[in-house]
Protein backbone atom coordinates (compact mmCIF):
# COMPACT_ATOMS: atom_id res chain seq x y z
CA UNK A 1 0.00 0.00 0.00
CA UNK A 2 0.83 3.59 -0.98
CA UNK A 3 1.21 6.12 1.68
CA UNK A 4 -0.35 9.36 1.05
CA UNK A 5 1.15 12.55 3.11
CA UNK A 6 -1.34 14.72 5.11
CA UNK A 7 -2.86 17.21 2.71
CA UNK A 8 -4.13 20.19 4.47
CA UNK A 9 -6.29 23.00 2.96
CA UNK A 10 -6.22 26.78 3.85
CA UNK A 11 -9.88 27.34 4.61
CA UNK A 12 -10.94 30.87 4.37
CA UNK A 13 -12.29 32.58 7.30
CA UNK A 14 -15.83 32.97 5.82
CA UNK A 15 -16.29 29.16 5.82
CA UNK A 16 -15.29 28.69 9.52
CA UNK A 17 -17.19 31.74 10.71
CA UNK A 18 -19.62 29.77 9.09
CA UNK A 19 -19.15 26.58 10.22
CA UNK A 20 -19.27 28.26 14.01
CA UNK A 21 -22.46 30.04 12.95
CA UNK A 22 -25.15 30.08 16.10
CA UNK A 23 -27.35 31.97 14.15
CA UNK A 24 -31.49 30.74 14.12
CA UNK A 25 -32.37 29.81 10.64
CA UNK A 26 -35.01 32.59 9.91
CA UNK A 27 -34.30 32.84 6.20
CA UNK A 28 -36.79 31.80 3.61
CA UNK A 29 -37.08 29.27 2.36
CA UNK A 30 -35.05 27.20 4.65
CA UNK A 31 -37.14 28.55 7.61
CA UNK A 32 -40.94 26.57 5.59
CA UNK A 33 -40.01 23.58 7.84
CA UNK A 34 -37.48 23.32 10.45
CA UNK A 35 -36.21 20.03 9.33
CA UNK A 36 -34.18 18.02 12.07
CA UNK A 37 -30.51 18.88 12.79
CA UNK A 38 -30.52 20.67 9.39
CA UNK A 39 -27.42 22.97 8.56
CA UNK A 40 -27.31 26.74 9.06
CA UNK A 41 -27.90 27.66 5.49
CA UNK A 42 -24.50 29.75 6.12
CA UNK A 43 -22.66 26.52 6.13
CA UNK A 44 -23.29 25.29 2.47
CA UNK A 45 -23.44 28.59 0.96
CA UNK A 46 -19.37 29.77 2.17
CA UNK A 47 -18.72 25.97 1.37
CA UNK A 48 -19.95 26.13 -1.90
CA UNK A 49 -18.99 29.51 -2.85
CA UNK A 50 -15.03 28.72 -1.94
CA UNK A 51 -14.77 24.98 -3.38
CA UNK A 52 -17.17 25.18 -6.30
CA UNK A 53 -17.13 26.76 -9.12
CA UNK A 54 -20.44 27.99 -11.01
CA UNK A 55 -22.25 25.19 -13.42
CA UNK A 56 -21.02 22.73 -10.98
CA UNK A 57 -22.63 19.49 -9.16
CA UNK A 58 -22.93 19.79 -5.73
CA UNK A 59 -23.79 16.35 -4.44
CA UNK A 60 -25.71 15.80 -0.90
CA UNK A 61 -26.51 12.40 0.09
CA UNK A 62 -28.26 12.93 3.20
CA UNK A 63 -29.77 15.74 1.60
CA UNK A 64 -32.48 16.20 4.78
CA UNK A 65 -34.89 19.29 3.68
CA UNK A 66 -32.82 20.63 1.59
CA UNK A 67 -30.22 23.13 2.67
CA UNK A 68 -27.66 22.31 0.15
CA UNK A 69 -29.85 22.47 -2.87
CA UNK A 70 -31.30 25.48 -2.39
CA UNK A 71 -27.76 27.40 -1.71
CA UNK A 72 -26.08 25.30 -4.74
CA UNK A 73 -28.74 27.01 -6.82
CA UNK A 74 -28.60 30.34 -5.15
CA UNK A 75 -24.80 30.35 -6.05
CA UNK A 76 -25.65 29.12 -10.04
CA UNK A 77 -24.99 25.59 -9.18
CA UNK A 78 -26.21 22.11 -10.27
CA UNK A 79 -27.40 20.80 -7.07
CA UNK A 80 -28.56 16.89 -6.82
CA UNK A 81 -30.34 15.53 -3.04
CA UNK A 82 -30.88 11.95 -2.26
CA UNK A 83 -32.54 11.34 0.88
CA UNK A 84 -34.19 8.24 2.42
CA UNK A 85 -37.19 9.50 3.72
CA UNK A 86 -40.16 10.42 0.78
CA UNK A 87 -41.04 13.08 4.02
CA UNK A 88 -37.31 14.45 3.66
CA UNK A 89 -37.57 14.14 -0.31
CA UNK A 90 -41.17 15.71 -0.29
CA UNK A 91 -39.43 18.91 1.73
CA UNK A 92 -36.56 19.09 0.18
CA UNK A 93 -38.77 18.98 -3.32
CA UNK A 94 -41.20 21.46 -2.63
CA UNK A 95 -38.62 23.51 -1.20
CA UNK A 96 -37.02 24.03 -4.68
CA UNK A 97 -40.13 24.11 -6.61
CA UNK A 98 -40.94 27.36 -8.82
CA UNK A 99 -44.17 28.86 -8.04
CA UNK A 100 -45.98 31.81 -10.66
CA UNK A 101 -47.66 34.69 -10.22
CA UNK A 102 -50.58 32.93 -11.06
CA UNK A 103 -49.80 30.28 -8.37
CA UNK A 104 -50.32 33.35 -5.73
CA UNK A 105 -53.56 34.13 -7.57
CA UNK A 106 -54.73 30.71 -7.11
CA UNK A 107 -53.34 30.21 -3.32
CA UNK A 108 -54.86 33.53 -2.27
CA UNK A 109 -58.48 32.86 -4.33
CA UNK A 110 -58.28 29.26 -2.26
CA UNK A 111 -57.55 31.31 0.90
CA UNK A 112 -60.36 33.73 0.52
CA UNK A 113 -63.22 30.74 -0.12
CA UNK A 114 -62.10 28.84 3.10
CA UNK A 115 -61.80 32.13 4.84
CA UNK A 116 -65.09 32.40 7.05
CA UNK A 117 -65.44 28.39 7.46
CA UNK A 118 -65.34 26.16 10.79
CA UNK A 119 -62.57 23.54 10.07
CA UNK A 120 -64.60 20.87 10.43
CA UNK A 121 -63.25 17.36 9.48
CA UNK A 122 -65.14 15.96 6.15
CA UNK A 123 -67.94 13.93 6.28
CA UNK A 124 -66.27 10.96 4.43
CA UNK A 125 -62.10 10.42 5.10
CA UNK A 126 -61.05 9.70 1.79
CA UNK A 127 -57.27 9.92 2.72
CA UNK A 128 -55.88 6.14 2.78
CA UNK A 129 -57.64 3.19 4.32
CA UNK A 130 -58.89 3.13 7.89
CA UNK A 131 -55.99 1.51 9.44
CA UNK A 132 -53.58 3.81 7.97
CA UNK A 133 -55.40 6.61 8.94
CA UNK A 134 -55.30 5.14 12.70
CA UNK A 135 -51.34 4.79 12.09
CA UNK A 136 -50.64 8.46 11.21
CA UNK A 137 -53.08 9.87 12.88
CA UNK A 138 -51.68 8.20 16.20
CA UNK A 139 -50.95 10.54 19.24
CA UNK A 140 -52.38 13.54 17.44
CA UNK A 141 -54.32 15.90 19.90
CA UNK A 142 -57.90 16.24 18.88
CA UNK A 143 -58.08 19.76 17.58
CA UNK A 144 -54.94 19.21 15.42
CA UNK A 145 -56.62 15.83 14.03
CA UNK A 146 -59.50 17.55 13.18
CA UNK A 147 -57.56 20.53 11.72
CA UNK A 148 -55.38 18.70 9.29
CA UNK A 149 -58.54 15.98 8.10
CA UNK A 150 -60.22 19.50 6.97
CA UNK A 151 -56.88 21.00 5.70
CA UNK A 152 -55.59 17.89 4.08
CA UNK A 153 -58.93 17.57 2.53
CA UNK A 154 -58.94 21.46 0.92
CA UNK A 155 -55.73 20.91 -0.21
CA UNK A 156 -56.95 18.80 -3.16
CA UNK A 157 -59.17 21.56 -4.56
CA UNK A 158 -56.19 23.45 -5.59
CA UNK A 159 -55.33 22.88 -9.14
CA UNK A 160 -52.11 22.31 -9.54
CA UNK A 161 -49.17 19.61 -7.67
CA UNK A 162 -47.12 22.14 -6.85
CA UNK A 163 -49.31 24.53 -5.21
CA UNK A 164 -50.74 21.52 -3.39
CA UNK A 165 -47.61 20.81 -2.44
CA UNK A 166 -46.31 24.34 -1.66
CA UNK A 167 -49.33 24.76 1.15
CA UNK A 168 -48.52 20.86 2.39
CA UNK A 169 -45.15 21.88 2.90
CA UNK A 170 -47.05 25.16 5.21
CA UNK A 171 -49.15 23.34 6.64
CA UNK A 172 -46.25 20.98 7.89
CA UNK A 173 -44.75 24.04 9.23
CA UNK A 174 -48.00 24.74 11.16
CA UNK A 175 -48.23 21.14 12.53
CA UNK A 176 -44.30 21.67 13.26
CA UNK A 177 -45.75 25.07 15.19
CA UNK A 178 -48.50 23.03 17.40
CA UNK A 179 -47.17 19.84 18.32
CA UNK A 180 -43.67 18.57 18.18
CA UNK A 181 -42.07 18.89 21.25
CA UNK A 182 -45.32 21.30 22.91
CA UNK A 183 -46.54 20.58 25.92
CA UNK A 184 -49.79 22.52 25.21
CA UNK A 185 -51.99 22.40 22.64
CA UNK A 186 -53.99 24.49 20.28
CA UNK A 187 -57.34 25.42 19.53
CA UNK A 188 -58.94 25.13 15.84
CA UNK A 189 -59.27 28.71 15.58
CA UNK A 190 -55.78 28.90 16.25
CA UNK A 191 -54.24 26.64 14.14
CA UNK A 192 -56.40 27.91 11.22
CA UNK A 193 -55.17 31.69 12.18
CA UNK A 194 -51.61 30.60 12.02
CA UNK A 195 -52.01 28.13 8.92
CA UNK A 196 -53.24 31.13 6.53
CA UNK A 197 -50.75 33.99 8.40
CA UNK A 198 -48.07 31.78 7.48
CA UNK A 199 -49.30 31.05 3.67
CA UNK A 200 -49.32 34.60 2.74
CA UNK A 201 -46.21 35.63 4.48
CA UNK A 202 -44.37 32.04 3.42
CA UNK A 203 -45.79 32.47 -0.27
CA UNK A 204 -43.67 36.52 -0.66
CA UNK A 205 -40.81 35.26 1.20
CA UNK A 206 -40.45 32.82 -1.24
CA UNK A 207 -41.31 34.07 -3.64
CA UNK A 208 -38.42 36.63 -3.57
CA UNK A 209 -36.08 34.30 -2.89
CA UNK A 210 -37.14 32.78 -6.32
CA UNK A 211 -36.80 35.51 -8.28
CA UNK A 212 -33.72 36.00 -6.53
CA UNK A 213 -32.24 33.05 -7.22
CA UNK A 214 -33.44 33.15 -11.25
CA UNK A 215 -32.04 36.32 -11.16
CA UNK A 216 -28.24 34.93 -10.44
CA UNK A 217 -28.78 32.48 -13.23
CA UNK A 218 -29.99 34.54 -15.55
CA UNK A 219 -33.29 32.06 -15.95
CA UNK A 220 -36.67 32.55 -15.97
CA UNK A 221 -38.10 31.57 -12.55
CA UNK A 222 -40.33 28.46 -13.81
CA UNK A 223 -36.71 27.22 -15.10
CA UNK A 224 -35.25 27.04 -11.61
CA UNK A 225 -36.26 23.09 -11.50
CA UNK A 226 -33.94 22.43 -14.20
CA UNK A 227 -30.91 23.05 -11.96
CA UNK A 228 -31.78 20.46 -9.09
CA UNK A 229 -32.71 16.81 -8.84
CA UNK A 230 -34.56 15.63 -5.61
CA UNK A 231 -34.03 11.83 -5.18
CA UNK A 232 -35.76 9.43 -2.74
CA UNK A 233 -33.77 6.98 -2.57
CA UNK A 234 -31.06 4.70 -0.48
CA UNK A 235 -27.44 6.63 -1.15
CA UNK A 236 -26.20 3.11 -0.93
CA UNK A 237 -25.47 1.19 -4.22
CA UNK A 238 -25.95 4.93 -5.82
CA UNK A 239 -23.20 4.29 -8.46
CA UNK A 240 -25.73 3.83 -11.00
CA UNK A 241 -28.22 6.17 -10.13
CA UNK A 242 -29.95 7.50 -13.40
CA UNK A 243 -31.75 10.19 -12.45
CA UNK A 244 -28.86 12.52 -12.00
CA UNK A 245 -28.33 13.83 -15.83
CA UNK A 246 -24.99 12.31 -17.15
CA UNK A 247 -23.81 15.53 -18.58
CA UNK A 248 -23.94 16.95 -14.96
CA UNK A 249 -20.85 14.45 -13.51
CA UNK A 250 -18.89 14.14 -12.19
CA UNK A 251 -19.65 16.46 -8.79
CA UNK A 252 -16.63 18.39 -7.53
CA UNK A 253 -18.13 19.11 -4.20
CA UNK A 254 -20.66 17.00 -1.28
CA UNK A 255 -21.90 19.12 1.55
CA UNK A 256 -23.68 16.96 3.66
CA UNK A 257 -24.61 15.40 7.04
CA UNK A 258 -25.24 11.85 7.95
CA UNK A 259 -27.45 10.85 10.58
CA UNK A 260 -25.21 11.07 12.98
CA UNK A 261 -23.83 7.87 14.82
CA UNK A 262 -25.45 6.88 18.59
CA UNK A 263 -27.10 10.05 18.34
CA UNK A 264 -30.86 10.58 18.76
CA UNK A 265 -33.14 12.89 16.28
CA UNK A 266 -36.28 11.97 15.48
CA UNK A 267 -36.22 12.70 11.74
CA UNK A 268 -39.57 11.15 11.04
CA UNK A 269 -41.95 11.94 13.81
CA UNK A 270 -42.98 14.82 15.79
CA UNK A 271 -42.49 14.27 19.48
CA UNK A 272 -46.32 15.02 21.17
CA UNK A 273 -46.83 16.10 25.04
CA UNK A 274 -43.26 14.25 26.23
CA UNK A 275 -42.09 11.69 24.04
CA UNK A 276 -45.05 10.14 22.47
CA UNK A 277 -44.63 10.28 18.54
CA UNK A 278 -46.86 11.07 16.04
CA UNK A 279 -46.46 9.61 12.22
CA UNK A 280 -48.67 12.76 11.25
CA UNK A 281 -45.81 14.56 8.69
CA UNK A 282 -45.66 11.89 6.66
CA UNK A 283 -49.81 12.28 6.69
CA UNK A 284 -49.58 16.04 6.06
CA UNK A 285 -47.22 15.92 2.82
CA UNK A 286 -49.24 12.87 1.21
CA UNK A 287 -46.68 10.27 1.28
CA UNK A 288 -46.17 6.80 2.91
CA UNK A 289 -43.79 5.81 6.24
CA UNK A 290 -43.94 2.47 7.71
CA UNK A 291 -40.36 2.73 8.66
CA UNK A 292 -38.65 2.70 12.40
CA UNK A 293 -35.79 5.46 13.58
CA UNK A 294 -33.19 3.37 12.78
CA UNK A 295 -34.32 3.17 8.30
CA UNK A 296 -33.56 6.65 9.13
CA UNK A 297 -30.42 6.76 10.83
CA UNK A 298 -27.72 3.87 8.95
CA UNK A 299 -28.95 1.41 11.66
CA UNK A 300 -30.05 0.96 15.31
CA UNK A 301 -28.47 3.64 17.58
CA UNK A 302 -28.49 0.95 20.49
CA UNK A 303 -26.62 -2.01 18.65
CA UNK A 304 -23.57 -2.64 20.12
CA UNK A 305 -20.12 -1.26 18.57
CA UNK A 306 -22.68 0.67 15.72
CA UNK A 307 -21.67 -1.80 13.30
CA UNK A 308 -23.89 -1.74 11.01
CA UNK A 309 -24.24 2.31 10.97
CA UNK A 310 -20.81 1.85 10.30
CA UNK A 311 -20.56 -0.73 7.64
CA UNK A 312 -23.88 0.99 5.99
CA UNK A 313 -22.11 4.32 5.58
CA UNK A 314 -18.94 3.16 4.01
CA UNK A 315 -21.24 1.76 1.86
CA UNK A 316 -22.48 4.82 0.85
CA UNK A 317 -19.22 6.37 -0.07
CA UNK A 318 -17.82 3.83 -1.44
CA UNK A 319 -20.80 3.99 -4.01
CA UNK A 320 -20.70 7.86 -4.40
CA UNK A 321 -16.97 7.74 -5.44
CA UNK A 322 -17.94 6.73 -8.82
CA UNK A 323 -20.42 9.87 -9.15
CA UNK A 324 -17.21 12.30 -7.76
CA UNK A 325 -14.29 13.88 -9.85
CA UNK A 326 -10.58 12.75 -8.64
CA UNK A 327 -10.17 16.13 -6.89
CA UNK A 328 -13.98 16.26 -5.65
CA UNK A 329 -14.01 17.54 -1.53
CA UNK A 330 -16.31 16.11 0.66
CA UNK A 331 -17.55 18.25 3.47
CA UNK A 332 -19.56 16.81 6.28
CA UNK A 333 -20.57 17.74 9.68
CA UNK A 334 -21.19 15.16 12.06
CA UNK A 335 -22.00 14.87 15.57
CA UNK A 336 -21.07 11.65 18.23
CA UNK A 337 -22.52 10.50 21.06
CA UNK A 338 -19.60 9.07 22.09
CA UNK A 339 -16.89 11.04 20.44
CA UNK A 340 -14.16 8.44 21.63
CA UNK A 341 -14.24 6.14 19.93
CA UNK A 342 -17.08 7.03 16.98
CA UNK A 343 -14.92 9.40 15.82
CA UNK A 344 -12.24 6.85 15.30
CA UNK A 345 -15.01 4.51 13.45
CA UNK A 346 -16.13 7.08 11.33
CA UNK A 347 -12.69 8.09 9.87
CA UNK A 348 -11.91 4.35 9.45
CA UNK A 349 -15.12 3.55 7.71
CA UNK A 350 -14.37 6.86 4.88
CA UNK A 351 -10.49 5.23 4.86
CA UNK A 352 -12.33 1.67 3.84
CA UNK A 353 -14.37 3.85 1.39
CA UNK A 354 -11.78 4.70 -0.64
CA UNK A 355 -11.25 8.31 1.00
CA UNK A 356 -8.51 10.30 2.75
CA UNK A 357 -8.71 13.00 5.22
CA UNK A 358 -7.46 16.52 4.19
CA UNK A 359 -6.74 18.50 7.33
CA UNK A 360 -7.43 22.21 7.48
CA UNK A 361 -4.63 24.82 7.67
CA UNK A 362 -5.22 27.07 10.94
CA UNK A 363 -4.49 27.99 14.69
CA UNK A 364 -7.71 29.06 15.47
CA UNK A 365 -8.83 28.19 18.92
CA UNK A 366 -11.68 26.21 17.05
CA UNK A 367 -9.26 23.54 14.73
CA UNK A 368 -8.16 20.45 17.12
CA UNK A 369 -5.75 18.38 15.28
CA UNK A 370 -7.03 19.59 12.01
CA UNK A 371 -10.58 20.00 12.58
CA UNK A 372 -13.05 22.14 13.07
CA UNK A 373 -15.23 22.37 16.34
CA UNK A 374 -18.36 23.49 17.12
CA UNK A 375 -21.46 23.62 20.16
CA UNK A 376 -24.65 23.21 18.43
CA UNK A 377 -27.43 25.44 19.20
CA UNK A 378 -30.83 24.85 20.17
CA UNK A 379 -30.58 20.98 19.53
CA UNK A 380 -34.49 19.65 20.58
CA UNK A 381 -35.55 19.53 24.34
CA UNK A 382 -33.93 16.09 25.39
CA UNK A 383 -30.42 17.80 24.30
CA UNK A 384 -31.47 20.94 25.84
CA UNK A 385 -32.40 19.73 29.40
CA UNK A 386 -29.02 17.56 29.80
CA UNK A 387 -26.83 20.89 28.67
CA UNK A 388 -24.01 20.54 26.85
CA UNK A 389 -23.41 16.74 26.38
CA UNK A 390 -21.40 14.97 23.70
CA UNK A 391 -23.77 15.39 20.66
CA UNK A 392 -24.32 18.59 21.22
CA UNK A 393 -21.18 19.17 19.57
CA UNK A 394 -20.40 18.91 15.60
CA UNK A 395 -16.93 18.95 13.92
CA UNK A 396 -16.23 19.39 9.96
CA UNK A 397 -14.48 16.37 8.22
CA UNK A 398 -13.53 16.84 4.79
CA UNK A 399 -11.82 14.24 2.92
CA UNK A 400 -11.08 13.23 -0.86
CA UNK A 401 -11.95 10.16 -2.89
CA UNK A 402 -8.56 8.55 -3.73
CA UNK A 403 -8.31 7.21 -7.34
CA UNK A 404 -10.58 4.67 -7.81
CA UNK A 405 -7.44 2.23 -9.12
CA UNK A 406 -6.24 3.26 -5.57
CA UNK A 407 -6.18 0.85 -2.74
CA UNK A 408 -7.17 2.00 1.06
CA UNK A 409 -4.42 4.55 2.11
CA UNK A 410 -2.11 4.56 4.63
CA UNK A 411 -1.44 8.13 6.49
CA UNK A 412 1.70 9.16 7.32
CA UNK A 413 1.50 12.52 9.99
C1 LIG B 1 -28.75 15.15 9.52
S1 LIG B 1 -30.04 14.85 8.39
C2 LIG B 1 -29.64 15.94 7.07
C3 LIG B 1 -30.13 17.35 7.30
C4 LIG B 1 -29.78 18.29 6.15
N1 LIG B 1 -28.36 18.58 6.13
C5 LIG B 1 -30.57 19.60 6.24
O1 LIG B 1 -29.97 20.67 6.29
O2 LIG B 1 -31.81 19.53 6.25
C6 LIG B 1 -29.63 13.25 7.78
C7 LIG B 1 -30.59 12.72 6.72
O3 LIG B 1 -30.06 11.46 6.23
C8 LIG B 1 -31.15 10.68 5.78
N2 LIG B 1 -30.70 9.30 5.58
C9 LIG B 1 -30.49 8.32 6.51
N3 LIG B 1 -30.04 7.20 5.94
C10 LIG B 1 -29.93 7.45 4.62
C11 LIG B 1 -29.49 6.68 3.50
N4 LIG B 1 -29.09 5.42 3.64
N5 LIG B 1 -29.50 7.26 2.28
C12 LIG B 1 -29.93 8.54 2.11
N6 LIG B 1 -30.38 9.31 3.14
C13 LIG B 1 -30.37 8.79 4.37
C14 LIG B 1 -32.19 10.88 6.87
O4 LIG B 1 -33.48 10.55 6.39
C15 LIG B 1 -32.00 12.38 7.20
O5 LIG B 1 -32.92 13.14 6.46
Amino acid sequence: MKAVAREHLVVPDAVVQAVLSQGKVEEAPHNLYNYPARFAPTFPHEVIKAFSRKGELVLDPFCGGGTTLLEAMRLKRRAAGMDVSSLAAFIARAKTTPLSVHDRYAIDAWLNCMGDEEPAAPAVDTWGTAEEREHYERNCPEDAKVFFKWAVDKVTLLPKPRQQAFARLVLLSVGQWALDCKSTTRSLQELKGEYFKRLRASFEAYFDFLTAAADANELPRCRLASLRRVINRDAEASEDEGRIPKTWLPAQLVVTSPPYPGVHVVYHRWQVRGRKETPAPFWLANQRDGAGASFYMLGSRHEENLETYFTRLQGVYASLRALLAENALVFQLVAFSKPSWQLDAFLGAMELAGYSEVYVDSDADCVVDGRIWRYVPGRKWYARTQGKIPASKEVLLIHRPLPVAAGGPTISA
